[in-house]
């Protein structure tokens, strides 16, 4: 199964290192960034998951959890956080699922055989509080992911999810965003009272409402 975005994510029930969980019921009303790592006690993953931790607050300052997923076992994932705590400084304060019967990769998707047998390959998912697909992405074993490129698309889709705006390539939190082009022209003012620029009739920009 493939998920696409707008679907509604499903849940599930899982076990964890920290015990068992209720996907929904984890989330909460707020954001959720479920990723997955193809194994345990390997070296890109190790400094994945450190970073993750590294970023934890930054998540939760953003009303985002987040939710590990690999297929090794939860007496693993335990043995292998001490490892992650040491060698990238850190304290892995997140749960990561310990998904042995491949229940949550199957559901996301996240065993692609042709690239990796039968380990999850890098997915990452950002949920809305809607519990609808934002976002999916999907990295090969041998490259390890930029987490805060999650954290950017998390800012874009909280900041779009509130205002007629869109944000343009390479956009970071304080930049300046793109009005909708279901604004009109006359309506600019009133709506962005920070100012806008008319760059052609289709590319209008105005200062970050929210800021
Ligand atoms: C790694 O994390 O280094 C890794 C894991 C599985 C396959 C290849 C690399």
């Amino acid at each position: 199964m493939r998920l696409k975005l707008g679907e509604t994510a499903p849940n599930f029930q899982a076990e964890t290192n920290e015990g068992n969980i209720d996907f929904y019921e984890y989330l909460g009303d707020g954001w959720g960034v479920l990723f997955s790592h193809p194994a345990d006690y390997t070296p890109v993953c190790t400094t994945e998951l450190g970073r993750m931790s590294q970023l934890q607050d930054e998540f939760t300052k953003r009303n985002a959890k987040i939710l590990a997923v690999s297929v090794d076992s939860a007496e693993s994932h335990r043995g292998w956080i001490k490892d992650i705590n040491e060698t990238q400084n850190t304290h892995v304060g997140y749960p990561i699922i310990a998904d042995t019967d491949r229940k949550v990769a199957d559901l996301y998707g996240m065993i692609h055989p042709k690239a990796l047998d039968t380990k999850t390959v890098r997915s990452v998912f950002i949920i809305g509080p809607d519990k609808k697909v934002k976002l999916t992405l999907t990295y090969p074993a041998s490259t390890g992911r930029n987490f805060l490129e999650i954290l950017r698309v998390l800012d874009s889709l909280q900041l779009t999810s509130d205002y007629s705006v869109s944000t343009p390539a390479d956009w970071k939190e304080g930049e300046d965003v793109i009005i909708g082009g279901n604004i009109k022209t006359e309506d600019i003012p009133e709506k962005f009272p920070k100012g806008h620029k008319i760059i052609k009739p289709y590319l209008r920009t105005t200062p970050q409402p929210n800021k």
